[in-house]
Parts: structure tokens; C-alpha cells; sequence
């Protein structure tokens, strides 16, 4: 714990990679779910005015449509330090954050790679991911999994039910040091490795990755009752019962 006090993430040492290149489709909206508003604001500019915020960012690197840099465009105010950048959608998520990661300063510490569809992670929070980050080369929010969860066979029969003191629920930012992330790219792409987060890229070089405990609060708005449940906890947020 004394060794973590003393890890400092630099001034403007952060890339995030913030990812808004995905369809929405289990939304079901005639637009992709991260520009949906939420109490009048589209859901990825919550987050993108969190990571503006932060002294700790260097860049911000959108990765989305063409036909969307608009709207963070219009939403960066003039005067700020950050540098906004755009990187095009590849067709999964991993491709999304690979196109991201090409576009990063070369000077950049870590990658901090955020899902837009997450409008309510804290900025305390990810102070607290970027420092476990730096200090074990790769992090990522979760929380403790409340839920029992069984494992079962094609059948839908129970195999049997997993320790749940173990279990963690993965969320966003995963941080990343960009020579690591580069080099589980590398792997992954020349040995066709199934990959369904970036920190799995990261397993699979046998490196450890760091759980930061997050809060319950930073939910992935994936169907049309997570919108309702966001506006619920921004209403909660913000002290209005
Ligand atoms: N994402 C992306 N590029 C992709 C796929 C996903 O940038 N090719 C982003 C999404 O915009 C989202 C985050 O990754 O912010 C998490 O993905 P998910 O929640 O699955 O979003 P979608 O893929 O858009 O939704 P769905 O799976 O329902 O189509
Ligand atoms: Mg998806």
C-alpha cells in the first residue's frame, strides 16, 4: 500500500482510447446507443467530459464513425490542453482498439481504453485504475460479482457453481502500458487467438493484469432499460432524490 501511494501518473501521460465505433444493436435504436441522450446529452459525451477533466490526459483518441466527429468536436471546449484525435471502427471491438491504438502519441505512458457506452464511470476511479495500471503494467475496473453464478452444459443442466469470492465483473477503462498492448496485438494476430476483452490480449502474454475495485454505478448502457437506469443514477449522483 505504501508503494501505491507513491506511483504519480504524469501530467498529460495519458492516451485514452475512448470507443464509439460499435451498432448498438441489442439497443434496437435508430442510431447507435452511445449517441442517445441521456437527460438531453448523447451518452459518450459523459464520459468524454470526464477524461477532459483530467490533468493526467494528454489525448483523447474517439474512435468512431466519420459521421459522428461532430459531436465531439462541438463538444471540446476551445480553451482546454487535451488533443482531440479520431481513429476509424474496425469490425469487432479488438479491431476498434487496435485502429485507436495507431493513433496514440508516441510519448504517451499508458492507453486507457474506455467503452462510450459506460457514461457514468467516476473520475476517481479511474485516478485510481491509471495508478494500478502504471504500477503493474495493466489494470482494469471490476467489481465483485453478487450474483451466484452456475456453470452449465449444453443441456441447460448445472456442471456446477463457481466460487463467487472469485468471481469479478469486468468494466472499462482497461489501462494498458502501450508496449505491452502492442505486443499482445502482435501475438494474438500471428497465432489467431480468440480475444473478447483487451485484457485477454494481455493474458495471453502471461502478463498480470491488476483488478482495481470500481463502483457498481459505472454500468454499460446495453439494452433500452439500462437508459432508464442511467438517468436513475444521475439523478442519484447528483444529490436529487
Ligand atoms: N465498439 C467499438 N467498435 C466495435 C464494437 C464495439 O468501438 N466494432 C464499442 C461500442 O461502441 C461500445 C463498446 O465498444 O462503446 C462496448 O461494446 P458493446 O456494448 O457491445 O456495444 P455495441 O457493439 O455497439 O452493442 P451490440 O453488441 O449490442 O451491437
Ligand atoms: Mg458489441
Amino acid at each position: 500500500e505504501k508503494v501505491k501511494e507513491k506511483v504519480v501518473v504524469k501530467e498529460r501521460s495519458v492516451s485514452v482510447v475512448l470507443l464509439a465505433g460499435g451498432k448498438g444493436k441489442r439497443m434496437g435504436a435508430n442510431m447507435p446507443k452511445q449517441y442517445l441522450p441521456l437527460f438531453g446529452q448523447p451518452i459518450a459525451l459523459y464520459s468524454f467530459h470526464t477524461f477532459s477533466t483530467m490533468l493526467q490526459v494528454r489525448e483523447i483518441v474517439v474512435v468512431c464513425d466519420p459521421s459522428y466527429r461532430d459531436v465531439f468536436q462541438d463538444a471540446k471546449p476551445n480553451h482546454h490542453q487535451i488533443q482531440l484525435k479520431f481513429a476509424l471502427p474496425g469490425k469487432e471491438r479488438q479491431d476498434s482498439v487496435y485502429n485507436g491504438l495507431q493513433a496514440i502519441d508516441s510519448n504517451s505512458e499508458l492507453v486507457c481504453i474506455h467503452d462510450s457506452a459506460r457514461p457514468l464511470v467516476l473520475s476517481a476511479d479511474v485516478e485510481k485504475v491509471l495508478k494500478d495500471g502504471l504500477l503493474n503494467g495493466a489494470a482494469v475496473l471490476g467489481v465483485p460479482v453478487k450474483a451466484t453464478i452456475k456453470e452449465a452444459n449444453n443441456e441447460s443442466f448445472v456442471v456446477r457453481t463457481l466460487d463467487r469470492k472469485r468471481l469479478w465483473e469486468m468494466q472499462t477503462p482497461q489501462v494498458i502500458k502501450p508496449k505491452l498492448l502492442r505486443k499482445g496485438f502482435e501475438l494474438v494476430n500471428r497465432e489467431g487467438l480468440e480475444v473478447t476483452d483487451d485484457v485477454s490480449i494481455i493474458e495471453h502474454l502471461k502478463h498480470p493484469v491488476y483488478i482495481t475495485e470500481g463502483s457498481y454505478t459505472n454500468i454499460k448502457v446495453t439494452t433500452p432499460d439500462d437508459m432508464i437506469l442511467a438517468e436513475r443514477i444521475l439523478n442519484i449522483n447528483s444529490g436529487d432524490t
